[in-house]
């Protein structure tokens, strides 16, 4: 498969990024990215204004670093002098815990690429490590390749607030396509809190969905199938509702070797797709 983004995030959307631009109607010349993680899917938009924001501060800041060549070639730099080693995993982690709002520009943005690249699903938590060759040679292989990808982040907008708020300023305007990937909400989304910034209460949900439900924008919005996503955008309101993929619930196999048990994310979009 062909590597889509800058790195590994929980819940991107690496494997469909291509069927969600293909989504953005040719009226369309600003996609939006509401909750942009490691925005898999604007990094390749052909609009001709991206908007990525996040709550993270982590994030934008390596998102601000990449979008300009004068910062990002620095940072590409330091990626490279980087080694890859859990010694110093261990070492920049505890740096970016103790010291991020201090360091520059370029380490701010090094420090947390590496740790999303080297940790198990981007979240820079534990340290991964590469089970088969020379570590170093294939780190320094797979970031030939990111390096490429964060070229395509050439000029991106970049911002740091709630979704909420950026939802509010672009809701109405017709030429814009908004992915919204919040966290997702509902039964399924099992276990504690997954990101730094999170969204786990229905009521957080909701105020979301009734800001876009009667939005000009086109808007497409992730989840799994959920009571409260139906009920405020199906019925009356008449958006639609189409299957993303299927994407399997557990990595557990039964004993007997019987599949793992999948699940649908859904897409609900407020315009009709082909
Ligand atoms: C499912 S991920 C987005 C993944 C993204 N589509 C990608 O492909 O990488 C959800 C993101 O929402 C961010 N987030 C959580 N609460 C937020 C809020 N209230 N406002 C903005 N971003 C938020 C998290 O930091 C996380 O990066």
């Amino acid at each position: 498969m062909k590597t889509m983004t800058i790195s590994k995030w929980v819940g991107a959307k690496a494997r469909v990024v291509e069927d969600i631009n293909s989504l953005r109607p040719e009226t369309c010349n600003i996609h939006l990215e509401s909750f942009g993680g490691m925005f898999s899917v604007g990094t390749h938009s052909t609009a001709e204004r991206r908007i990525y924001n996040d709550l993270n501060p982590k994030l934008v800041a390596l998102m601000t670093a990449l979008s300009n060549n004068e910062t990002r070639e620095p940072v590409i730099r330091k990626m490279f002098e980087l080694e890859y080693s859990e010694e110093c995993f261990k070492k920049i982690k505890e740096r970016v815990k103790k010291e991020f709002d201090t360091l520059s520009v370029t380490d701010k943005a090094a420090f947390v690429w590496y740790l999303a690249l080297c940790s198990y699903n981007g979240m820079m938590k534990e340290f991964a490590g590469i089970r088969k060759g020379n570590e170093d040679v294939i780190f320094e292989n797979s970031l030939i390749k990111k390096v490429e990808i964060a070229e395509n982040l050439e000029g991106i907008e970049v911002y740091n607030k709630s979704a909420l708020d950026i939802l509010k300023e672009y809701k109405d305007m017709e030429n814009c396509f908004i992915l919204n990937d919040s966290p997702y909400f509902g039964e399924l989304r099992t276990g504690g809190k997954l990101y730094a910034n999170d969204m786990m209460t229905e009521s957080e949900h909701r105020k979301m969905l009734e800001i876009l439900v009667d939005s000009k924008a086109k808007v497409v919005v992730c989840g799994y199938d959920n009571a409260l996503y139906n009920e405020i955008l199906c019925g009356d309101k008449g958006w639609n509702k189409y299957i993303l993929k299927t994407v399997p619930k557990s990595s557990k196999v039964s004993i007997l070797g019987e599949t793992k048990d999948y699940v649908d994310e859904i897409i609900w979009t407020n315009f009709e797709v082909k």
